[in-house]
């Protein structure tokens, strides 16, 4: 008899989508799942058992779903970083008992910018970009810290990036060259920044960067294959930062621009980390995935550029597709402390998200390229979903920021759907991808036509030789 697991999933976009199809296709349990959604996401209402829907994603109101089903769940599992940040975990698991996968508030280090890389100064100096904190509780005056600001340019020679201690606080993180252009533009953006607290500006890095997630049960650190997130809007890497347009992963744990030596390095650092916050025993605080790291790979090897303590999105959505263990088993081990390892198809995934006109600037920036009569139509997944019946398990469609409304599907604000193809290659992977994407309709929605293209991946090779060579 297959046992009946009941299992909250606190869900935000195509990352939750794509946990609440791990579930669903477990073969040793059956998942029973209660998602508490930012939105009447299409797919989580067809799998789930309830499904409720919280647009804050408030972590009291959280609870509250919680707790409504406490004698029905086994454990639960946040995606965005919002409620973890906030505490979910210790609300959940304090007053009701229910095991949660996602750090506690106190565990939860992507909440501060400044407190990353004071810990990476004490564990793993080298890889640390120079940074300063400027504290507005440091400076009485806009010249005082203007006067400290421009010394500090003077010395990086204004090679710089711009980061607010809070996520996604001011402007956000602003790179020299791309967000600003001269020390008045920089000021702009850093002042926006401070006025909402302290601000990290630290040496721009030259390099390709790699997503490097670990599966954490507080006793063992279990490394996930390596991903290339795509951050800019546009193709060629243009255009302002998202929330990521694509990804992909190679059939290995190694991306193609990076060697064994790199991946080891990488190891290495973030189970300094881990070990540094673990202490000498068990620390199941850390539970989920607390390290999720952004690393540059530079002349001198990987550097980090910050740490999330939940997965990635649409970086998750690259290893979850080709997990070989029940993912139910992998969360069971986790609140146990027992997931030493987990298997993972040697396959390369690609994943492609569709968004919407406004996402990214695309509409401002090329107003011509927009479908005007299709602005607000519904979207429609049944040509995309067919193509299940070519590729079976190879093609995923996960809905993300998108409504189901009357009947049909709709895009919000933010990325809509995102489709992942599973191949041996990268190539035939991003076919599969694209081919999807190309399937779904309506809602004038558009894509990153370059997310692991040849030539993208090329030139990412290529540009760590002669970082490489320049190092020698
Ligand atoms: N892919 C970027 C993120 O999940 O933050």
């Amino acid at each position: 008899m297959v046992e009946r697991i009941g299992i909250l999933v606190v869900s935000y976009g195509s990352r939750a989508a794509a946990m609440v199809d791990a579930f669903s296709r477990s073969q040793e349990y059956e998942a029973e799942l209660y998602v508490a959604d930012k939105q009447r996401n299409p797919f989580n209402l067809k799998m789930a058992k309830e499904h409720v829907v919280i647009p804050s994603l408030d972590s009291k109101e959280i609870f509250k779903f919680a707790k409504r089903h406490k004698e029905d769940l086994d454990f639960g599992i946040v995606g965005p970083e919002k409620p973890i940040i906030a505490g979910v975990r210790d609300l959940i698991e304090d007053e009701l008992g229910i095991p949660m996968i996602c750090p506690t508030k106190r565990y939860a280090i992507e909440g501060s910018k400044v407190a990353q890389r004071l810990l990476f100064e004490e564990v793993a100096p080298e890889v640390n970009p120079r940074f300063r904190v400027f504290d507005p509780k440091d400076y009485r005056s806009l010249e005082d810290v203007k006067r400290d600001l421009y010394k500090w340019l003077d010395e990086l020679g204004n090679m710089v990036a711009v980061k607010p201690d809070a996520p996604a606080a001011g402007k956000g993180v602003g790179v020299w060259g791309d967000h600003f252009r001269s020390r008045e533009e920089l000021l702009d953006h850093f002042m926006a920044n401070f006025e909402a607290g302290p601000v990290i500006v630290e040496e721009k890095l030259e390099g390709e960067e790699s997503s490097f997630q670990a599966l954490c049960d507080g006793k063992h650190l279990v490394p996930l294959p390596d991903t290339r997130d795509y951050k800019r809007a546009f193709d060629g890497d243009h255009g302002p930062n998202t929330g990521g347009m694509g990804s992909y992963k190679d059939r290995g744990d190694t991306l193609p621009f990076m060697n064994e030596v790199d991946r080891e390095k990488e190891k290495q650092i973030v189970e300094r980390i881990f070990t540094k916050l673990r202490g000498d025993g068990y620390n199941p605080e850390l539970r989920g995935i607390p390290f999720y790291e952004a690393f540059i790979h530079t002349a001198k090897g990987p550097m980090i550029l910050e740490n999330n303590s939940r997965p990635g999105d649409p970086e998750i959505q690259n290893i979850l597709p080709i997990l070989k263990d029940d993912f139910i088993e992998v969360c069971l081990r986790m609140v146990e402390g027992t997931l030493t390892s987990v298997e993972v198809e040697r396959k390369a995934t690609v994943v492609t998200y569709k968004v919407p006109p406004n996402y990214g600037g695309y509409a401002d920036t090329f107003p011509d390229k927009v479908k005007k009569g299709e602005v607000g139509t519904p979207v429609v997944l049944t040509e995309a979903e067919n193509l299940k019946a070519k590729y079976g398990d190879d093609i995923r469609i996960y809905p993300g920021s998108m409504e189901l409304r009357n009947g049909e599907t709709y895009a919000l604000s933010s990325r809509t759907v995102c489709v992942v193809g599973v191949a041996e290659t990268i190539e035939d992977a991003r076919n599969i991808s694209l081919e999807g994407i190309r399937a779904i309709k309506g809602g004038a929605l558009w894509y990153r036509t370059d997310i692991a293209s040849r030539e993208h991946i090329e030139q990412s090779i290529r540009h760590m030789e002669n970082l490489r060579k320049k190092n020698l």
